[in-house]
């Protein structure tokens, strides 16, 4: 799979599209593709133009709103991790093919290397850091810990992020279900046996 194309999340744009433009970040409307009768404009999808050069953005991230001067062209997982020191989604890819970088997107795992930060605004971003805290640990991370589900921990935060969002939208899901849902994560050390484990168990706590 290709650093350009979407994964884990439905619509975005991707690098090729947006590196076709010279200096200006074209965002057209998803929904408006339909071709219809009337004037011209009335045709054509509901376009924004965003120039080059540094924009100063609010990213809801973690519960928080947070402030970052961008360019067009940076990607999400470069503002979580170089602006806002979340560090624990990884560049590992950087092609949408590990799953690593993965974080969640209005509870939606998302590859954060797939999405520009300016693509984001307005969506809730949550990363692996917010679910564990001195007060609270979240249940999936509990599991992990349970199953042992982690040997050099690289690729964990991606997997943990997606097992959450994974659990939230299927409380109860099968073993197979389970496996299926983890596909967009790849370990090189090998745990998938007690990732699967922590995520079965996860998904039969939010029931
Ligand atoms: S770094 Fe994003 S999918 Fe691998
Ligand atoms: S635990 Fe090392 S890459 Fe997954």
């Amino acid at each position: 799979m290709g650093r350009d194309q979407t994964n884990h999340g439905g619509p975005g744009f991707s690098r090729r599209e947006f590196l076709k433009g010279s200096g200006a970040a074209v965002v057209a409307g998803a929904a408006a593709t339909a071709a219809v009768d009337g004037p011209l404009e009335a045709q054509q999808p509901a376009t924004k133009i965003i120039s080059a050069g540094p924009h100063t953005i609010t990213l809801h991230v973690n519960g928080e709103d947070q402030q970052v001067t961008v360019e067009p062209r940076v990607l999400l997982i470069d503002v979580l991790r170089n602006d806002l020191n979340l560090t624990g989604c990884k560049d590992v890819c950087d092609r949408s093919t590990c799953g690593a970088c993965t974080v969640l997107i209005d509870g939606k795992p998302v590859y954060a290397c797939t999405r520009f930060a300016i693509e984001v605004v307005g969506q809730k971003i949550v990363t692996a850091e917010s679910l564990h805290s001195p007060e609270k640990t979240d249940d999936v991370v509990t599991a992990f810990c349970k199953h042992d589900a982690i040997q050099c921990g690289f690729c964990t935060p991606g997997f943990v992020s997606a097992v959450r969002g994974f659990c939230d939208q299927n409380p109860g899901a099968t073993e197979d279900a389970c496996r299926r849902a983890l596909g967009g994560n790849i370990c090189r050390c090998g745990t998938y046996d007690g990732v699967l484990k922590a995520a079965y168990d996860t998904a039969q706590i939010v029931q």
